[in-house]
């Protein structure tokens, strides 16, 4: 059976913006149909309208849903690739400037900056005293655990395995069974902040933004305000890293030249 049409599916929309605080108007519609068809499936509701009932009694249900529309499936050294194309870029920022400026935006729970602080802390042609790291997130909840930068393995995540690219992570973790705490001179090197890469200001003067996986989610319409947002914060001949599944809007093209097109690093023209 159809789960409803295109007016059904809005109402829906317009009802988890108002009353669930969920700004649904950011992300494509293919992204959250497929995020409330998953929820559907599980609650055994087959139209969109039906999906709204159930919502509108169930608190448990709104915070499954929620959960479920957060995107934040992040990683160590995701795309691990990517990050060995990264040394070199680390190693010339810290040799040609005194003081070197990443912002890694979104961070989710904080594994993408204390990456670059674990990466920039490994590898010895990288003066990691040089390095401050930012990292930010729309969402308050998740910064906390990236504050805390304790992490669980579990049947959908290995820590270790994520942490496979450094030769002896026990020198930037602590294991505890399957806990790892992210140990003092990683945590020194990155702090956190809330922020809005599209409706907040730019920030200024960084050498190296990270922005992954958040466009794949974005509605077009928002992708230029995000790029408006990165740009005004590097400085000139900045770094920007997007994710490996990523490319630039056609609109933001001229602002940035590929350094590494394959790994999706590009530089402020
Ligand atoms: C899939 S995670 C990406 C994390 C990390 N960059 C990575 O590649 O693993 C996407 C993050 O974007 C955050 N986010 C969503 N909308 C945002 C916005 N407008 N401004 C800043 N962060 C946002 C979400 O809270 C989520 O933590």
């Amino acid at each position: 059976m159809s789960k409803g049409n295109d007016r059904q599916f809005h109402r829906l929309l317009e009802f988890i913006g108002s009353e669930m605080d969920f700004e649904s108007g950011f992300y494509n519609d293919a992204y959250l149909d497929r995020r409330i068809t998953a929820r559907m499936r599980r609650t055994d509701t087959e139209t969109y309208r039906e999906y709204k009932r159930l919502l509108e009694r169930d608190d448990g249900e709104r915070e499954q849903l929620l959960d479920s529309l957060s995107i934040n499936v992040t990683g160590f050294f995701r795309n691990p690739e990517a990050w060995e194309h990264l040394r070199p870029v680390l190693r010339d920022l810290t040799a040609e400037n005194r003081r070197v400026r990443l912002w890694s935006a979104p961070s989710a729970d904080g594994r993408e900056p204390y990456s670059a602080a674990m990466l920039a802390l490994d590898d010895p042609e990288v003066d990691d005293s040089r390095i401050e790291i930012t990292g930010t997130d729309i969402n308050a909840d998740i910064l906390r655990e990236a504050r805390r930068g304790t992490y669980e393995t579990s049947q959908t995540t290995d820590i270790a395995e994520e942490l496979a690219p450094l030769d002896d992570y026990s020198e930037y973790v602590e294991e505890d069974g399957n806990t790892f705490r992210v140990r003092d001179n990683v945590t020194d090197m990155v702090t956190f902040q809330q922020h809005d890469l599209i409706r907040g200001d730019p920030k200024r003067d960084f050498d190296l933004v990270f922005c992954r996986n958040l466009l794949i989610y974005i509605d077009t319409e928002y992708k230029v305000p995000i790029f408006e947002t990165i740009r005004g914060s590097l400085r000139e001949g900045g770094y920007l890293m997007i994710g490996m599944t990523e490319t630039l809007p056609t609109e933001c093209r001229d602002a940035f030249e590929p350094v590494d097109k394959q790994h999706r690093i590009y530089r402020r023209v």
